[in-house]
Parts: C-alpha cells; structure tokens; sequence
C-alpha cells in the first residue's frame, strides 16, 4: 500500500489503471479506524479493482472545536488496519492541501435532510462540511463507487442528494452499521469512554432494538415507539438530544411505521463523548 498526501500524487498513482479501465472505489473516512471503516474497505475490495481510502480529520464539519482537538489521529496504526483488509492507496493531505488559503467554494444543500436532527444539533456547518469534503474528495479520486456506512444514516441519505443533485457519476454504496458484541454501534468515539460510561452506552442499541421488537409485533403507531425507546434510555441514565422516527428518503417526522421505510434515529452525550445510532424500522408485511 502507497501512501499519498497530494491531489497530484493522488490522480498519478491512480492514472494508469484507470486508463487500463480498472474500477476505483473510496472509502473516505477521518482515521481511528475501526472494524465499521474496515468493512467498508472490505466491501470496497470485493466490488472493484482499485481501492482508495481517505483518512482526513476535517476541520470544517466540526461544530466544537475541542471535539475537532480531541479526534483521535492514529495515522500509522490506520496504515497498518487498511493494509489489512487490501486498500492500495492511502490518501491522507494535510488540510492545506484540501483547504488552500483563499478557499471559497463551499457546498451547501438545504431542506430537512441537511436541517433536521444532527444539522440542528451541529448546526448547518456541519452537514455543509460534510458536503464540502465528499464533493472534494469525490473530485480528488473520481472514485466509480464510494462507500459510506450506516451508523451515519442521516450522512449517507445527505451524500446520495449530493451527488444526485451535483450529477456526480459517482455510485453511493451505503454499508450495514458494525456493532460490538452487546450491539453498540463502532465508533471512532468509543474509545473514550470511560467503563461506567461504555455500560451506559448500551442503552441506545437497547432502546433501538426494543423499538424493531414493538414494530415486529405490530406496533405502528411513533408515539408509543418513542415513549418505550425514551423509557429504555433512561433506565440507562441517557438523556438524548434526540430520538427521533422519520420517514428515510425526506427526514421528516414519520407518525406511523408503514409500507415506507422509517428510521429511528438518536444521538446523545454520554459524558464527554457524543454518540450516535439508528435503525431502520419496517412493518411485517401483515400490518401494512
Ligand atoms: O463519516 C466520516 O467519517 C466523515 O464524515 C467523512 C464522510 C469521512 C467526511 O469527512
């Protein structure tokens, strides 16, 4: 695996087998690499012929500048992980190679995808950040496929209206959420939580799995879904910023689990660390 930390660099290393018509994949991704990152890139190696991987902490989708200071940067141990699961090239540039003095060109998408949920709780920076890295990211590698992951529910469904509305010829592949043992969603984040703090944590994917429970059973209704998934929370001493059902194509505010999917969503603070999950929420085809 080569390491590469220019635009140039970048589009010479990949230059001959793309014109040998090799399929190129990227997986983007800020380091402290987990095994959700390695199943993207393993994922990524089995669709195609070249596999690219990202690592750049970027700055501009962070809210909190102490979050962006505490990120972990680990850039020789995620060498080593990526080398493991066969990614051929590591583009890691330094921010002034993504933002050179004098940059303007922001990408902003507007609507509930970008303003519901973690843009509202961020605020539009961050989803504006987002935008603007994938935009440039998929400029830098023109990757035919990239590969998001599902933790990110409300990312992946922003990166599909980006690329859809920018014309971008490049295919969203959205990957399964990875969980630890006891179903807490891999994060990058984990490891800073204390033990008492991991126990608690817990309590999202319970209170998630409870609500896929209620809807297997029959339960339609997202009142009574959210009371019982709040209620989980709280025996885990977890407050969410929130916790929310919306309909997975427009983000907006789903009163029923129907024939259309529906996501579950929360985000909380469990001590110091911001935490995320969701899951996808579908009615047996009896009660549709
Ligand atoms: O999901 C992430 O790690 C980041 O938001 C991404 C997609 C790499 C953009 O910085």
């Amino acid at each position: 695996m080569k390491t590469v930390r220019t635009v140039r660099d970048l589009r010479a290393a990949l230059s001959t087998q793309r014109s040998a018509g090799a399929s190129v994949a990227l997986v983007p991704t800020m380091g402290a690499l987990h095994d959700g990152h390695l199943e993207l890139a393993r994922r990524a190696r089995a669709e195609n012929d070249v596999v690219v991987m990202s690592v750049f902490v970027n700055p501009a989708q962070f809210d909190d500048p102490a979050d962006l200071a505490a990120y972990p940067r680990e850039e020789a141990a995620d060498a080593e992980l990526a080398v493991g699961v066969g990614v051929d090239l590591l583009f890691a540039p330094p921010a002034e190679e993504v933002y050179p003095p004098g940059f303007s060109a922001w990408v902003q998408l507007d609507g509930p995808i970008v303003l519901s949920l973690e843009g509202a709780q961020r605020g539009v920076g961050h989803f504006r950040g987002v935008t603007t890295v994938v935009t440039k990211l998929l400029g830098m590698a023109a990757p035919h496929r990239a590969y998001f992951g599902a933790k990110d529910a409300q990312q992946a469904r922003v990166v599909r209206a980006l690329v859809a509305d920018l014309n971008i010829d490049t295919e969203i592949v959205t990957v399964p959420t990875v969980r630890e043992p006891d179903g807490l969603a891999m994060s990058s984040r984990n490891r800073r939580l204390d033990p008492a703090e991991r126990a608690r944590a817990v309590g999202l994917f319970a209170a998630l799995r409870r609500a896929q429970q209620m809807t297997s059973g029959g339960e339609r209704r997202a009142e009574v879904i959210l009371v019982e998934a709040g209620r989980i929370l709280a025996e885990h001493r977890i407050a969410p910023e929130y916790l929310a059902l919306v309909d997975a194509d427009t983000f907006l505010p789903a009163g029923t689990v129907g024939a259309r999917s529906a996501l579950l969503l929360v985000a909380a603070q469990i001590g110091d660390t911001r935490l995320i999950d969701n899951v996808r929420l579908e009615a047996p085809p009896s009660v549709r």
